[in-house]
């Protein structure tokens, strides 16, 4: 509500004005306030409010909630009025809907992401620390909250693709073989194919498809160099690498911190970006990034 810092008590459905709109589904129209069921005198007084219209939020037979509008004026809500705010709910329906759509959408290949790690046995929880320390650095380097949201959403999906490899090859505790190594490189552009379509993740697919890049040129699958890959895929590759190499797998353990760190530091400027490199050792020796996300069993 415009000009005050209420903030209203949970309603029930039938309960005041706005909870009778949505219980009787239909428009629920109080020219004098001071007459009418609603729950809230004080506020009204206080706010000199004197009539009021609430609308149902209606999506697919599913009432949502509801809007209302207030006046300081004793009002008489027409019928032109009532039909402008339902077809402003009518809006808000669909943005609401759209909104659970791309939640529930979300979820789901999150869900799909987390079989992935079941496959791979050696890589439980794998995704979801890489996505934490990812963002860590991405806050780090003071990126728009809108990047960093960007990773947030696109990095528990960044090997997506290993669901086209072979179980057999993921879970090979010895050396692989030069044909294996094929197969394993092919997970980014797997991955890539099957998230391109969504248009949700926009430039975010970069992360998918080149988080084994390599700053010098080496890395796969398009051999891109410096700058040419994208800056979340290079901030992704460094999360990356830092958790697998932290990690405790069957055949080995973690390494320790300043191991990794030595590394991280050893092979900048040619697998690394050497300015996120540097920005990421800053920030773990300094303890900005979270211990639990250092220590992994
Ligand atoms: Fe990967």
């Amino acid at each position: 509500m415009r000009g005050t810092s209420y903030s209203p008590s949970p309603l029930k459905i039938g309960e005041s004005v706005v909870g009778r709109a949505v219980r009787d589904r239909k428009p629920y129209p109080v020219s004098d306030i001071a007459k009418s069921h609603y729950k809230f005198p004080e506020l009204a007084h206080a706010c000199q409010l004197r009539s009021m219209l609430s609308v149902p939020i209606i999506a697919r037979e599913r009432v949502l909630g509801g809007i209302t509008v207030y006046s300081r004026k004793p009002h008489r809500y027409n019928s032109g009025e009532i039909d402008l705010l339902t077809a402003i709910a009518g809006h808000a329906a669909i943005a609401i809907e759209n909104a659970n759509l791309y939640r529930d959408s979300l979820n789901a290949l999150f869900t799909l992401a987390k079989t992935i790690e079941a496959k791979d046995t050696y890589t439980q929880g794998h995704s979801e620390r890489v996505t934490r320390v990812a963002a860590a650095i991405a806050d780090g380097l003071k990126l728009p909250p809108e990047q960093v949201n960007l990773i947030r959403q696109i990095c528990p999906l960044h090997d997506l693709g290993k669901i086209g490899i072979s179980e057999r090859v993921l879970r090979k505790k010895g050396k692989l073989t030069p044909q294996e190594w094929v197969q394993i490189r092919r997970h980014p552009l797997i991955g890539a194919d099957i998230l391109g379509p969504i248009r949700l993740f926009g430039e975010g697919i970069c992360v998918v498809r080149n988080h084994h890049e390599r700053v010098d040129g080496k890395g796969y699958p398009d051999g891109l160099a410096g700058n040419d890959i994208p800056l979340l895929a290079r901030i992704a590759c460094i999360a990356d690498a830092f958790d697998a190499m932290t990690s405790s797998r069957p055949y080995r353990k973690g390494m320790p911190l300043s191991e990794v760190l030595d590394e991280i530091r050893r092979c900048s400027g040619a697998q690394f970006d050497r300015d996120i490199s540097e920005l990421f050792i800053d920030m773990v020796n300094k303890g900005g990034l979270d211990p639990n996300l250092i220590i992994v069993e």
